[in-house]
């Protein structure tokens, strides 16, 4: 059994990621690949409890830190049961959000330490790393208009700027693994961004 490739989608909400996850899954499987696609969080059945409970607007007692750990707590179900069985059978595993999704949203967004978050996440994941992430920038104005206003998409765009930011960082700290693709165009014009990013890694 191979070891499959491991490629992630990450983005503000509404920035049209899963369209351009399906896409992207598509052209691979023309080309040959078994793909896998799921997301974080709720990629499971346990997850999609977790999922419901972070996401309910009336959970407004959900503290910060209860709010890392139950996205923790999603990623390590999700990766022992899905990603990391998926890779071993020598799939292509397409997942919409990982462990940048907590550093941009609970670390740059809500000013929460990053070295915790990553650690928690080295824990929960057993030191997972995307092969290659694929960042759909956008300006989150544009894309909020577009979501369901859940616990987390009711946050003022001021967050929504710093959660951004922190993307953005990230792929300057990573520029190998993690790149950055305007989400701004029709959805085949970004498809084909997308693929050219993935073509140069596969
Ligand atoms: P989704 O709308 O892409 O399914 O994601 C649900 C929400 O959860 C979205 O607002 C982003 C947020 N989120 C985090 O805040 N931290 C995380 O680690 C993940 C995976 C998602």
């Amino acid at each position: 059994m191979g070891k499959g490739l491991f490629i992630t989608l990450e983005g503000v909400d509404g920035v049209g990621k899963t369209t351009q996850a399906l896409l992207l899954k598509a052209a691979l499987e023309q080309r040959g690949h078994q793909v896998v696609h799921t997301f974080e969080p709720g990629g499971t059945e346990l997850g999609s409890r977790i999922r419901q409970l972070l996401l309910n607007p009336e959970h407004t007692e959900l503290s910060s830190m209860t709010e890392i750990l139950l996205y923790a707590a999603d990623r390590a179900q999700h990766v022992h049961e899905k990603v990391r069985p998926a890779l071993a059978a020598g799939k292509t595993v397409i997942c919409e959000r990982f462990v940048d999704s907590s550093l941009a949203y609970q670390g740059y967004g809500l000013g929460l330490e990053l070295a915790a978050i990553e650690a928690v996440n080295h824990w929960a994941t057993g030191g997972l790393k995307p092969d290659l992430t694929i960042y759909l920038d956008a300006d989150p104005a544009d894309c909020l208009a577009r979501t369901k206003k859940d616990r987390i998409a009711q946050r003022t765009l001021e967050y929504y700027g710093r959660v951004r930011a922190g993307f953005l960082a990230i792929a300057q700290a990573e520029p190998e693994r993690f790149k950055v693709i305007s989400a701004v165009g029709t959805l085949e014009q970004v498809a084909s961004r997308v693929l050219k990013a993935v073509e140069g890694v596969i």
